[in-house]
């Protein structure tokens, strides 16, 4: 299979870029961000790994439309996530978090549309807070929980309309950890402070598995909770581990 990683730079999609490349269902991946992402030396045996940089998230190029010409799946991790909310407008958050996305499973369904192969599989990483009902506004990150459900709603509305040339999942990680790295606790405090309490955890390692594991072995269900990607990850780590 082959997997298009997009966000290739962020935290997630390191793990996952590292996980796909070591799966034996993953035969080649695409790494998609607006700068290279780096590897540690010898993180790519294989060659399986392409890097690429996309300059307009919005109208793509022609060498990225011809990889999502024949890519199987991809997962979608560009966002401004909330303890970088302060970097940028409220606009550029709208469009980096929900607009990027949107215009990326739209182009999908285009291309495959033109030139039907296999069903896409297209994940978007979005948030525990997310609501695609904006009466229902969570008590914390409000306008930015709407403004993701958002861009929830209208992709798996897409998907809907593609009949059946893209396959869409939405996922709704609560707090992403990182176990292995020590300083993990003091960064994140640092950038969510209060936000945290009651939001549930995910390692990194976990939610990478569970999403790898659905792009290769098809999805359960378009809308994964945080259970869901400890559950579904917790059995692709273990599987892997008795291999
Ligand atoms: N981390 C968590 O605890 C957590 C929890 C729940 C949900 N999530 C969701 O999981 C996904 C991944 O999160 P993460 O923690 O991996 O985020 P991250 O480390 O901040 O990575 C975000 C990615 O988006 C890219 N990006 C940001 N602004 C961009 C722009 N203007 N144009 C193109 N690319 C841009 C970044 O590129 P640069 O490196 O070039 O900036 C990076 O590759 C997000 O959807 C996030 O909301 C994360």
């Amino acid at each position: 299979m082959k997997l298009l990683v997009a966000g290739s730079t962020g935290f997630l999609a390191t793990e996952l870029i590292r996980q796909a490349i070591a799966h034996p269902g993953v035969t080649s991946v695409i790494a998609l961000g607006r700068r290279e992402a780096s590897l540690p030396a010898g993180a790519d045996p294989a060659g399986k790994l392409k890097l690429l940089i996309c300059k307009d998230f919005e109208a793509y190029s022609d060498d990225i439309k011809s990889e999502m010409a024949t890519a199987d799946a991809c997962i979608w991790t560009i966002a401004i996530t909330p303890g970088k909310l302060r970097s940028v407008t409220w606009e550029e958050a709208c469009k980096i978090s929900r607009d990027y996305a949107v215009a990326a499973i739209e182009a999908i369904s285009q291309i495959r549309r033109d030139n039907p192969t296999s069903k896409f599989r297209f994940i978007y990483t979005s948030g525990h807070t997310a609501t695609r009902d904006p009466s229902k506004k969570p008590l914390i990150l409000r306008d930015y929980s709407v403004m993701r459900g958002e861009a929830e709603t209208l992709i798996l509305k897409c998907a809907q309309e593609s009949n059946g040339i893209v396959e869409a999942c939405v996922a709704k990680p609560g707090l992403i950890e990182d176990p292995k790295d020590p300083r993990f606790w003091t960064k994140t405090a640092k950038n969510y402070g209060r936000m945290l309490f009651g939001i549930p955890k995910v390692s990194v390692q976990e939610i990478a598995a569970a999403l790898i594991d659905q792009t290769v072995n098809g999805i359960d269900k378009d809308t994964l909770e945080n259970e869901d990607l400890v559950r579904i990850g917790a059995k692709a780590l273990a599987a892997q581990a008795s291999s």
